[in-house]
């Protein structure tokens, strides 16, 4: 195995000839860290494992052995549970750990005290929801983060774990800490069905219900604009705490439609329905009417998070249309029920309802 310095210098003897540039990881590797990836096989994971592998590192898998296990022959498997079986780790070294599946506090602090003395760096996938509130106009990486008002002891739930997991990467990887708080993930092979449901929708066609306002403010990050950020990240073993929404500039929602809608030639018109007809009709907050929320409250800057840290350190964003056709053209191999059934979004026949009573109010 090469050494991480090794690496680090052959790849920066590569881009000084100008043959990985500026990009964001995308040409070949001279290869050589060793990455230990804690799950691997879900969203994020084989997006990761894949480019990872196509840079010419070496990678480790560590899970339970259930998701996509035809995933990756050429890897090395780990099986193990986070919660209470971490034997497999003991005892082997890694340049640096993707952790994609710690969720609790428990989890995380297992795995950082069993390979903070056996790896050099921990990149922890954490969330935007680590975050207090949405308010604060400058909503960086320096922005409160836990709960207000609740004492410590009874934090529980998503984010609050996340922001007691995050502390527990930095006591035991201090300087070496790598974490990433990114908003929803979307394109292909997204699950939750969030972004899809419009790409999905707008290539239907039709009479389509856009909630909200034209102007609301939208942020998300496209996986493999993640996964490639991550490789380059600890190709280049960068540090910190890093904001990952995408896209690289202010987008709105009509942007969004409008971008989405420019890729399929199905005929369709754009219906804005104002939140609080929708809020009257019990669509929000539920998480029926989906992907972005209204820019008021707790949520008044949640679309305009600041991404300047991750663009400095070289994050890249595939251009809207590229994830809108890539994520359809995935949606499409999905089996049928899959298609039919969308986890987000709202049926075609409620859109229409609502469509309706707005139109008759
Ligand atoms: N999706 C979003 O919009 C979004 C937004 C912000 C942040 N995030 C963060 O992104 C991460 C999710 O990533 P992903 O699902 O795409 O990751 P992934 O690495 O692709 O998949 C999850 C992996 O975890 C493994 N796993 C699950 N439970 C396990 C356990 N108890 N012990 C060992 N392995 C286990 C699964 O395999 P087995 O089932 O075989 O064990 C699978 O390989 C989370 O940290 C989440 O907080 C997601």
């Amino acid at each position: 195995m090469n050494t991480r310095r090794e690496f680090m210098t052959a790849s920066a003897g590569i881009a000084a000839l100008g043959l990985l540039g500026s990009e964001q990881s995308s040409g070949q590797s001279s290869g050589g860290l060793n990455i230990l990836v804690l799950g691997g096989t879900g969203f994020i994971g084989p997006h990761f494992v894949r480019h990872a592998l196509a840079r010419g590192h070496k990678i480790t898998l560590f899970n339970r052995g259930r998701t996509n296990t035809h995933l990756f022959p050429e890897a090395e498997k780990l099986v193990g549970d986070r919660n209470d079986n971490l034997r497999s780790l003991e005892g082997r070294r890694w340049d640096a750990v993707l952790d994609n599946s710690g969720y609790t506090p428990l989890q995380v602090r297992q795995s950082v005290d069993l390979l903070k003395n056996s790896c050099e760096q921990y990149l922890f996938t954490s969330t935007r929801a680590v975050y207090t509130d949405f308010i604060p106009a400058v909503m960086d990486e320096d922005a409160p983060v836990g709960p207000k008002g609740i004492p410590e002891s009874e934090w529980s739930g998503y984010g609050p774990n996340k922001v007691l997991a995050e502390r527990i990467v930095q006591e035991g990887f201090g300087a070496r800490t790598l974490i990433t708080r990114p908003p929803v993930i979307v394109g292909p092979g997204d699950r939750t069905d969030r972004f899809t449901y419009w790409v999905d929708r707008l290539d239907e066609g039709g009479e389509v219900l856009v909630q909200g306002h034209h102007a609301d403010p939208i942020q998300f990050v496209e996986v493999r604009d993640l996964s490639e950020f991550y490789v380059h990240l600890l190709e280049n073993s960068t540090t910190g705490i890093y904001n990952t929404e995408g896209p690289q500039a202010e987008l709105d929602t009509a942007g969004l439609v409008h971008g989405i809608r420019a890729i399929t030639s199905t005929p369709s018109n754009l219906n804005w329905v104002p939140w609080d007809f929708l809020v009257q009709q019990g669509e929000v907050p539920q998480d029926t009417v989906v992907f972005w929320n209204r820019p008021s409250g707790r949520y008044l800057n949640y679309g305009r998070m600041v991404n300047a840290r991750a663009i400095d350190k070289g994050m890249k964003f595939r251009p809207l249309a590229t994830i809108a056709q890539d994520t359809l053209a995935w949606h499409r191999t999905r089996p049928a029920e899959s298609q039919a059934t969308l986890r987000a979004g709202l049926t075609r026949d409620r859109e229409q309802e609502l469509l309706r009573l707005y139109r008759d109010q």
